[in-house]
C-alpha cells in the first residue's frame, strides 16, 4: 500500500548531525530530507515544529515468547512488538533458543512465533551445546538465514551454560564466519556455589538472588571472555552489562584497542537492587533478572560510561513474566523466572535520564538507541538513520511533554512493570514503522503479519582490518627458529 507522509518543520536527528528539515516518505522509504519540501495532494502532513524527528529505536536484546525456567515469557511477537511501537522502538533483535541444541529447529520455531509480527525484527542465535552439527549449522545460519551473531552463556549451569572450551571453539567459528560472538558473562560455577551458600544460610527470598551472584562474578567472566576473544582475535559483544566490575573490564580492553562492545540495559542504567529486599514477595520478585540489578551506584557509573562512549548501545533484555509466573520461586529464589520488562519504556527512560538530565546530546541519544545497533549488526543505513533511501522507521518526540509508566496503561501483557509510577520528560508522540503511522494520539494501529524479517549480513564494521592483525601473527609463525643441538 502506498502511504505518503510529510513530516514538517521538526529537528531531524541522526547520529552524525541534526538539522531543522522536512522528511518526505513514500512506500515505506525516506525519499527526501531537506527544508521546505513541497508536496501535492494525498499526502499526510505531520507538523513536527518544536519536536525531534529521530530514527525509531532498535532494541538489540529481547526475549519474546521464550521458553525459559519452566515457563514462557508472556509477551509474544504481537504484544511485545506492539508495546515496542507504542514506546518508539521500531525494530528489535530477539534471541533464538535452539530446540534440544538444534539451531535449525530453533530458527524454524522462532520464524513461526514471528508470524504475528507487527514490526521489523532480526535474530541472534544462542549456542547451548557444541558438536559438528552445531558448527555446520552456524555456517548455515550466517550464509543462508541472515543471522550474524551468536550468544554464549557462561552462566545458567545445567541448562544454557557452556564450558570455556566450547566458548573458545565458538569464538573461533564466529571469527571464520564474520559473525559477532556475544556473551552472557557471569561465572556459572561460582553462581551455583553462591546459591548453595544462600540456601544453606536459609536465605530463600528474592534478595538471595542478588547475594548469590555479586558483581565480582560478572567482572571475572567478562574479563575471561574478553581475554579469550583477544586470544582468538575476534570481536566480542558483552550483553547486559550490569556492574562497574564488568564495565571496567570493557573500558580497559577498548583502551588497549580490542574490539569489545558493551551493552548496558535500561534496568541496569536506572534501577537499583533495593527492591529485592521489599517485604512483598511479588514486588521483590519482579526485579529478579540475571546478571542482577546492582546496588545503587552501579546505575550511575553505567550511565557515565554510556555518555562517554565506554559502553556503546542500550538494550532492554525485555523478558517478561507476570506475577503468577514469578510466584514459581516464592519458596526458592533459584526458581524465580529471570527477567524484567523494558521494550516499551527504554526510549523514554533513556531520553529522560540521559538527554533531559543534560548528560547526553540528542545525536548521541540516537547513536545509543538506534544507529550503533544498526552499524554493529550490519544493517546501516537501511536502519538506524533518516537518510534518503533508509527505511521509514521514525519517531517524533516532544521534549516538553511528559510520560508516565503504569502497568494499567502499558501495552505489555504483564500485570506488573518494574518502572511502575515512573514519570519523566520527553514523550514519543508518533511512531512510523515501514512508512506507516502505527502510533499517534496515544493510539496503536498495528497489523499482525506486517513485520518483516531483516537479514543481517556477516563481516560488519567490527571486522574491518582484522585480517591485518591475523596476517602479522601468522607471518611471525612462518619463520621458525632453526636451532642446533648443543652438548649439555
Ligand atoms: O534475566 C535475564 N536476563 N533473562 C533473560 C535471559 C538472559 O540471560 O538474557
Ligand atoms: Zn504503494
Ligand atoms: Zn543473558
Ligand atoms: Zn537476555
Amino acid at each position: 500500500s502506498s502511504e505518503k507522509i510529510l513530516i514538517k518543520g521538526g529537528t531531524v536527528v541522526n547520529a552524525h548531525r541534526k538539522e531543522v528539515a522536512d522528511v518526505y516518505i513514500e512506500d515505506g522509504i525516506v525519499v527526501s530530507v531537506r527544508p521546505n519540501i513541497k508536496v501535492g495532494d494525498h499526502v499526510k502532513i505531520i507538523d513536527a515544529t518544536g519536536k525531534y524527528v529521530m530514527p525509531g529505536g532498535i532494541d538489540p536484546h529481547t526475549h519474546l515468547e521464550m521458553e525459559f525456567m519452566g515457563t514462557v515469557t508472556i509477551d509474544d511477537f504481537f504484544t511485545g512488538q506492539a508495546a515496542a511501537l507504542a514506546g518508539g522502538t521500531t525494530m528489535h533483535i530477539d534471541f533464538v533458543i535452539p530446540v534440544n541444541g538444534n539451531l535449525t529447529a530453533g530458527l524454524e520455531s522462532y520464524m513461526n512465533k514471528a508470524k504475528k509480527a507487527v514490526m521489523d525484527y532480526g535474530f541472534h542465535m544462542a549456542i547451548t551445546k557444541w558438536d559438528e552439527g552445531v558448527s555446520k549449522d552456524m555456517e548455515l545460519m550466517v550464509n543462508e538465514h541472515g543471522i550474524n551473531s551468536f550468544k554464549f552463556f557462561m552462566a545458567y549451569k545445567g541448562s544454557l551454560m557452556i564450558s570455556d572450551e566450547l566458548l573458545l571453539q565458538g569464538l573461533q567459528k564466529c571469527k571464520s564466519l564474520g559473525a559477532i560472538a556475544m556473551v552472557h558473562a557471569e561465572n556459572g560455577d561460582a553462581v551455583a556455589e553462591g546459591q548453595k551458600r544462600m540456601i544453606d544460610l536459609g536465605i530463600t527470598g528474592p534478595e538471595g538472588h542478588a547475594l548469590s551472584r555479586p558483581p565480582v562474578l560478572e567482572g571475572e567472566a567478562t574479563a575471561r571472555a574478553i581475554r579469550l576473544a583477544n586470544f582468538v582475535n575476534t570481536p566480542l559483544y558483552v550483553v547486559h552489562v550490569m556492574s562497574i566490575d564488568a564495565m571496567e573490564e570493557i573500558a580497559k580492553a577498548r583502551k588497549e584497542g580490542q574490539r569489545v562492545i558493551g551493552e548496558p540495559v535500561a534496568s541496569g542504567l536506572i534501577l537499583d537492587d533495593s527492591w529485592l529486599w521489599h517485604p512483598d514477595y511479588t514486588t521483590a520478585a519482579k526485579y529478579v533478572m540475571s546478571p542482577p540489578i546492582r546496588t545503587s551506584g552501579h546505575d550511575k557509573a553505567l550511565r557515565a560510561a554510556l555518555s562517554t562512549g565506554v559502553l556503546q548501545l542500550v538494550g532492554t533484555d525485555h523478558c517478561t513474566f507476570n506475577s503468577t509466573q514469578k510466584a514459581l520461586g516464592s519458596e526458592d529464589f533459584r526458581k524465580i523466572p529471570n527477567g524484567v520488562n523494558g521494550i516499551e519504556e527504554r526510549m523514554h527512560l533513556i531520553w529522560d535520564k540521559m538527554v533531559e538530565s543534560g548528560q547526553m546530546t540528542v545525536t548521541d541519544y540516537v547513536r545509543v538507541t538506534s544507529t550503533e545497533c544498526a552499524k554493529v549488526f550490519n544493517i546501516y543505513p537501511r536502519k538506524g538513520a533518516i537518510l534518503e533511501g533508509s527505511d521509514a522507521d521514525i519517531i517524533i518526540l516532544n521534549p516538553n511533554a511528559s510520560f508516565k509508566i503504569a502497568s494499567a496503561s502499558h501495552h505489555s501483557r504483564s500485570d506488573t512493570n518494574v518502572y511502575e509510577g515512573t514519570t519523566g520528560k520527553g514523550k514519543v508522540e508518533a511512531t512510523i514503522s515501514q512508512g506507516r503511522v502505527v502510533y499517534e494520539d496515544g493510539k496503536l494501529k498495528v497489523t499482525p503479519g506486517s513485520g518483516r524479517y531483516i537479514r543481517m549480513p556477516p563481516f560488519g564494521y567490527l571486522f574491518d582490518g582484522m585480517e591485518k592483525a591475523d596476517a602479522a601473527y601468522f607471518a611471525s609463525l612462518n619463520a621458525p627458529i632453526q636451532r642446533t643441538k648443543s652438548a649439555a
